[in-house]
């Protein structure tokens, strides 16, 4: 088949990262026999410095005339002044909200490669196979604000409606039927209005999956669960801002945050795939970053936007494979172990693709 991808390198170890993604995308082209192109553009610091906008226009259209997005990261202390008025993360919640890509998939596994690398015990991480449905594209992060306040205040609001939640519980819920069939709905209902209608849209929207077993998890508690019971978890659906802050954490069940790709996806195929970890900007340009989350969520681009799903699963059997072949990049190595640079990571992975 024929795809054409947009790539969005962004800022600090994006670059470093997007660059290896494409060449594993490229060798599952060159093993598989299709052909894709990739259309670089500028997003997020690199962007406000080149053309004063963290996601301009050409970006866009770029983004508009291809299958899938794949994007680093954005952000870096140059632009993190809290008075500037561009900000990188703007441009990539703009992309998010042009697109409506309202549902992020972050799929979170343990590897027994890595188990006794997670501070956590081992034995607790045996199983640990979850699956994040984020909403991207509503509640505090779209809610109205007042930016710059008033100099003395400044407020966010949580605002979701109800078919805002029922498209995105859709997806979790049908998401859960082809797994293991369980649901946790993450909220803050004993305290929120806004979580509480976001309770009642999914237990109305559950109607639909009497085969699903549902459980309503406070945020808090979850938090808490995602340390003491992580295998007990299938499908968590959560909105924008908590899922946002438990994936970060469920991050930690994997061995770090740079093994955590992401999909986010609207109603048809199109998706924009991207590492949950930001810019990582202390380590950028010193070949430390470790490129899985974004080779990861290349696999996910091969099987959500353009269905090649035994690509997917062969890229996700390469990266096992160099991680049991004791392949580590700095952020998986424990203090004074040895470890190999993004490249030579990506080498391992290419290897395996081809073996
Ligand atoms: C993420 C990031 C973004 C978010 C930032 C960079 C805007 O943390 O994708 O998880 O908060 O959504
Ligand atoms: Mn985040």
């Amino acid at each position: 088949m024929k795809a054409t991808i947009a790539v969005l390198p962004g800022d600090g170890i994006g670059p470093e990262v997007t660059s290896q993604a494409v060449a594993v995308l490229e060798k599952v082209a060159g093993l598989s026999g299709h052909s894709f192109s990739f259309n670089e553009a500028m997003m997020g610091g690199i962007a406000i410095d080149m053309m004063g906008d963290s996601a301009p226009p050409e970006t866009i259209r770029t983004c508009e005339q291809s299958d899938a997005i794949l994007l680093g990261a954005v952000g870096g202390p140059k632009w993190s002044d809290p008075t500037a008025s561009v900000r990188p993360e703007q441009g990539l919640l703009r992309v998010r909200k042009h697109f409506d890509l309202f549902a992020n998939l972050r799929p979170v596994k343990s590897y027994p490669a890595l188990a006794h690398h997670a501070p956590l015990r081992p034995d607790l991480l045996e199983g640990v196979d979850m699956l994040f449905v984020r909403e991207l594209t509503g509640g505090i992060y779209f809610g109205p604000r007042q930016e710059q306040g008033d100099g003395d205040s400044a407020y966010d609001t949580e605002l979701y409606s109800v078919p805002e939640v029922s498209r995105v519980a859709h997806v979790a819920f049908r998401a859960a039927q082809g797994r293991r069939k369980k649901l946790a709905s993450v909220d803050k209902a004993n305290v929120m209005a806004s979580m509480r209608l976001w309770r009642r849209s999914v237990m109305q929207v559950h109607e639909d999956y009497q085969d699903v077993e549902l459980e309503h998890v406070l945020v808090d508690a979850c938090a808490m669960y995602l340390m003491t019971r992580p295998a007990s978890f299938d499908v968590l659906l959560a909105g924008n801002m908590f899922g946002d802050i438990l994936s970060d954490e469920a991050s930690v069940l994997a061995g770090s945050l740079g093994m955590l790709p992401s999909a986010s996806l609207g109603s048809g195929t199109f998706g924009l795939y991207e590492p949950i970890h930001g810019s990582a900007p202390d380590i950028a340009g010193q070949g430390k970053a470790n490129p899985t989350a974004t080779i990861l969520s290349a696999a996910l681009l091969l099987r959500y936007s353009l269905g090649l799903e035994a690509e997917a699963r062969m890229v996700e059997r390469a990266v096992e494979v160099a991680l049991e072949s004791g392949a580590r990049t700095a952020d998986i190595v424990r203090r004074g172990e040895s470890y190999i640079s993004t490249t030579e990571f990506t080498q391992t992975v290419l290897g395996a693709l081809s073996a």
